[in-house]
């Protein structure tokens, strides 16, 4: 295995630039981040763009570029290295392509594109978070598939993730939630209804509350209570949490989904206090309204409320309390908070608050919001009751294709198991498609087209490529020597490049904290592999073409099978 250690091309190309270049100050970081992809792969397969370089050395790019083409001579890497205009073209040549980049992919397996440079370091990732005694809706669909998949990326790069699911199991809901319970429902009907119940009665608590405000009054005070450690009050929160808890699992176990931590808001009460002191005297408290607040007028930001004018806490500082506790328990490199868009503005008020009380690692806190996800353009919310519930919708998606595969190929065996993998796919793929700040659509006949830009569609290439290597016999552990030269239909060396950008692939999808990356990625080696397939037969008579296109098709699968595990969706070997 050798994890790190990928061909890299802008490495090669840093490295020729770095020895014919004459200037004493031209960094390699400057170089290797002018590289870039051109969009008409006609004009070559890297290129370096000569207007930077061209401020520097008071020359037109055009002339730098040519001048560059001429010092750079032949390289065994290319088989051509030509000045476009102001662009040095870099064309890979194909044998060394194909033969280190499925060299590399054998040999690491569905380690291709791993690294070790995240060793012993933690990174915190909290996620999911869904609210106690509310349902888990389709909104937090989102925040639990990329804050799953964050965690499965940045593990592959060699960091330890801390998954934490900071449950909303504290705020005056609960007050809300008891109102109402006293007044319209009963011990049988809410062990009957179980969540459904619990959000009936929270709904006809605002209904009922727009006609007597007075309801506000008791639902604080009865929150007044649970902070005060009442007992009955207490013992109904409990038992609201369990009841949602339970809820909360089955959605997991359907998404094979755990955490290393469950410590929702309740955990951090008995913090509050000290985080309060400390905040005065770093002389960060002001009043306003009788509450007390940390005043961020300098920084263009509403006041971040830290108490209520009845001394109860806050999200917001409840988050701080979170933090503090967080990078003293875990020592984290970064955290990161996986939330809608919506709570842009919470998040920069208290990590704010967190730089003011002289905590350098603020700047390691990281937001990373996502748009809207709806069901046939509806918005989903809470308060309205009309919402989609999460374990619908995959129970739904798991039944359907159940149908679908009953309907095209009833003598698969494991249909159950098929079917789970395939209809959880589909429903996370739809919320890990798009750049995740775009609001998303959720459409069942988009979501479960096999031939569409879709989970089962990459399931569907996974297991065609499956089915290719069965049929063969091809062996993983025999001998896996092949004739690069072989390989040299357009078709395949498309996928060969493909293949050959996963590891950057994965390493941009960490930086950027988008999933998508991947997807759009996979999607891509799908289709160029369908087009491969197309093309060329794989099982033929000359035997050193068909072991070259076999080892390409293992390399596909391969890389299939690791990219889907990055998004928490499985590859089934048979569909
Ligand atoms: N429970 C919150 C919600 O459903 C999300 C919590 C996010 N995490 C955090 N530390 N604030 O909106």
């Amino acid at each position: 295995m050798r994890k790190n250690s990928y061909l890299d091309y802008k490495a090669i190309i840093t490295d020729l630039v770095m020895k014919v270049n004459e200037d004493a100050d031209l960094d390699r970081e400057t170089i290797y981040g002018l590289l870039e992809y051109p969009p008409d792969p006609n004009l070559g397969d890297l290129a370096l763009p000569c207007f930077k370089l061209s401020k520097k050395w008071r020359k037109a790019p055009h002339l730098i570029a040519e001048e560059l083409q001429g010092k750079i001579g032949p390289s065994p890497y290319f088989s051509e290295v030509k000045a476009t205009g102001p662009y040095l073209n870099f064309r890979f040549a194909p044998v060394p392509l194909t033969r280190e980049v499925l060299g590399q992919i054998l040999d690491c397996g569905e380690e291709y594109g791993a690294r070790t440079f995240g060793e012993g370091q933690k990174i915190v990732i909290d996620y999911s978070s869904p609210n106690i005694a509310k349902p888990f809706h389709v909104g937090h669909l989102s925040s639990t598939v990329i804050g799953n998949s964050l965690a499965k990326i940045y593990r592959f790069l060699g960091y330890e993730c801390v998954g934490i699911n900071h449950l909303g199991d504290w705020g005056t809901q609960f007050g809300k939630l008891i109102t109402a319970y006293k007044k319209w429902g009963s011990e049988a009907e809410v062990k009957k209804g179980l969540i459904n119940e619990l959000m009936r009665l929270y709904v006809k608590f605002h209904t009922e509350a727009e006609k007597d405000p007075s309801l506000e009054d008791e639902a604080r005070e009865w929150f007044r209570k649970i902070e005060a450690g009442d007992e009955e009050a207490l013992a109904l929160w409990q038992w609201f949490k369990e009841i949602s808890l339970e809820e909360f699992q089955r959605v997991y176990d359907l998404l094979e989904i755990t955490f290393q931590s469950q410590a929702g808001e309740s955990f951090y009460n008995d913090k509050i206090g000290a985080v309060v002191e400390e905040l005065k005297a770093k002389g960060l408290l002001t009043e306003s309204e009788g509450a007390a607040v940390v005043n961020l007028d300098a920084y263009g930001m509403p006041p971040c409320l830290i108490l209520k004018k009845d001394g109860s806490s806050l999200y917001a500082t409840r988050d701080i309390a979170a933090a503090l506790y967080r990078k003293k328990t875990y020592g984290f490199v970064k955290a990161l908070y996986v939330t809608g868009m919506a709570q842009s503005l919470h998040f920069q008020q208290w990590f704010k608050v967190v730089e003011l009380m002289g905590y350098e690692w603020a700047k390691d806190l990281v937001h990373i919001p996502f748009g809207l996800v709806s069901l046939k353009g509806e918005k989903l919310s809470t308060r309205k009751g009309r919402v989609v519930l999460l374990e619908e919708l995959l129970t739904t998606a798991i039944q359907k294709t159940l149908e679908i595969i009953n309907e095209k190929n009833p003598g698969l065996a494991n249909k159950e198991e098929v079917a789970r993998s395939v209809g959880v796919g589909a429903v996370v793929f739809g919320a890990l498609s798009v750049n995740r700040i775009k609001d998303v659509t959720f459409s069942w006949e988009e979501a479960l087209n096999f031939e569409g830009e879709t989970g089962p569609y990459l399931q569907y290439t996974h297991a065609r490529a499956s089915s290719i290597i069965r049929k063969a016999g091809f062996d993983y552990e025999a001998d896996l020597a092949f004739d690069p030269e072989k390989l040299d239909d357009p078709a395949a060396l498309k996928v060969i490049k493909t293949l050959y950008l996963f590891p950057e692939k994965v390493m941009t999808a960490a930086a950027e904290y988008e999933p998508s990356i991947i997807s759009r990625y996979l999607i891509d080696l799908a289709q160029d592999f369908n087009g491969f397939y197309h093309e060329c037969q794989v099982l033929v008579d000359d035997r050193k073409l068909q072991q070259a296109r076999l080892i390409l098709v293992a390399a596909v699968k391969t890389v299939l099978a690791t990219g889907l595990g990055l998004l928490g969706i499985k590859a089934p070997e048979q569909m």
